[in-house]
């Protein structure tokens, strides 16, 4: 267990260095097993959700090495086909290992996939497209076994447009030596570069960004070496933690073409961000206009970053407008805001309104999930005095050394156990 303890308000000044993303190294993780040689992924972050998907690829066969952001992974002598329960209950990205097993073995067997508690996630989509495609679904004890030899069918068609569904269903196609077109598809960055990185190993591939890919795989996939994108969702936090605290500094790199709805709230509610080839400046404080912000998926506002813009709305004048239409969970978070003192009206589950600007005053409080967590953590180095947030491991789920990245700015943050 890990606390974090703040002195607040800060006053950050520097540059800030964004990971690589946490939602497309741990697929890059499962894709490995599809390959025919080790490969080699730079910029892979060190967070907890990575070593989680790692302890699960090593207790199969598969072998790594991280040093310096320098993943290498080996899957050649990688021969279970069966998840290991205790780390795979806890990780809900253990997921994505259904589709490579499924394109290698013709089996695989995992128990239901937890993560952060945000709402009811279902994976049914899952499920379902790989039944389409002709496999047998079996459930004993808690345990999901999934068989399918070959493809008895050349189409799949996604219940919703998942982000963790598309990718497993992608990367199955791209294993198996038939034409497959996958419809409604997200189209999240991290797909895109999934799509991108499965045509370089040798599939074939039609259709990438839009909803409908088209794929012809080979069972000869080969890529020595992929560079993981700089995290979108952390790269958005950072500018948020900047602008909050009325900061100045740098942060980058800065995937500005993958944070669109991010950088036109920005410029609604005009906040001093500039953008110069791969890093976005924060400026001298300015107090923002009110803004609303809607989830959904991509190109949408991203709901992973719902919680820690939420922030935003203490520094704007007058009342800002947040919909969460993904999670049914994922506003909880603003009754720890409000005991700091946010001005707070929950309508309901997926909708609530904030009244700035405001001040927060230091208190205990804990992380709920991954996102959440962060966003306590930008409320303590805004709050004045000593904030306690508990339950810190949950942030090591998705940020990298968050406290040394902090103090490195000038935050007065410290991890207690
Ligand atoms: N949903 C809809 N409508 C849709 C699509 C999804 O209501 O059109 C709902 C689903 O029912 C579900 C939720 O939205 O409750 C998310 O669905 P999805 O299957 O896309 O989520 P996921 O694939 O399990 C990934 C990320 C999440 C991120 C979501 C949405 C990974 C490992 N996880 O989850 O990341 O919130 O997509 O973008 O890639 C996080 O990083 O903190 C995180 C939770």
């Amino acid at each position: 267990m890990a606390r974090f303890v703040i002195e607040g308000p800060a006053k950050l000044k520097g540059k800030i260095k964004v990971s690589g993303t946490k939602n497309e190294a741990l697929k890059l993780i499962a894709f490995s097993i599809m390959l025919q040689k080790p490969i080699v992924l730079e910029n892979t972050p060190n967070i907890l959700d990575v070593t989680k998907q790692l302890e699960i690829f090593d207790s199969m066969g598969g072998l790594h090495r991280l040093k310096y952001h320098k993943l290498y992974l080996d899957s050649t002598k990688l021969s279970k086909t069966r998840l290991a329960s205790t780390v795979a209950r806890k990780l809900r990205a253990s997921i994505v290992f259904i589709g490579p097993l499924l394109a290698r073995f013709g089996k695989v067997t995992f128990p239901l996939p937890g993560g952060c508690l945000i709402g009811a996630r279902p994976i049914d989509t899952h499920t379902d497209a790989f039944k389409q495609l002709g496999a047998q679904v079996e459930e004993k004890n808690l345990l999901l076994t999934i068989k399918l030899e070959k493809p008895l069918t050349n189409k799949v068609v996604l219940k919703e447009q998942s982000v963790t569904a598309t990718e497993n269903v992608v990367m199955y196609c791209a294993g198996v030596e038939q034409e497959i077109t996958i419809q409604n598809c997200a189209v999240e960055p991290e797909i895109v570069h999934l799509c991108e990185i499965v045509k370089k190993a040798g599939a074939k591939v039609e259709g990438i960004g839009t909803k409908k890919i088209k794929i012809r795989g080979s069972k000869n996939l080969k890529i020595n070496r992929v560079k993981i994108l700089s995290d979108r969702i952390e790269a958005a936090t950072f500018v948020i933690a900047l602008l909050a605290t009325k900061s100045e500094g740098v942060v980058y790199p800065y995937p500005k073409e993958n944070l669109v709805p991010f950088n036109e709230l920005l410029r609604k509610t005009g906040a001093n961000v500039s953008f110069k080839g791969e890093k976005a400046y924060v400026g001298k404080f300015k107090p923002l206009k009110p803004f609303k912000i809607t989830t959904a998926v991509h190109p949408g506002f991203p709901t992973d970053l719902q919680s820690p813009t939420s922030l935003l709305a203490l520094i704007a004048n007058g009342i800002s407008e947040i919909n969460e239409t993904m999670y049914e969970n994922r506003l909880i978070y603003l009754n720890l805001l409000e005991k700091m003192g946010m001005k707070v009206r929950l309508l309901d589950n997926h909708h609530a309104t904030i009244t700035g600007p405001g001040q927060l005053k230091a208190t205990k409080i804990t992380s709920l999930d991954l996102r959440s967590g962060i966003t306590m953590i930008i409320a303590g180095l805004m709050a004045e005095g000593k904030t306690i947030v508990e339950n810190g491991q949950i942030i090591d789920r998705g940020y990298e050394h968050i406290e040394q990245k902090l103090t490195k700015l000038g935050a007065n943050i410290k991890r207690m156990r």
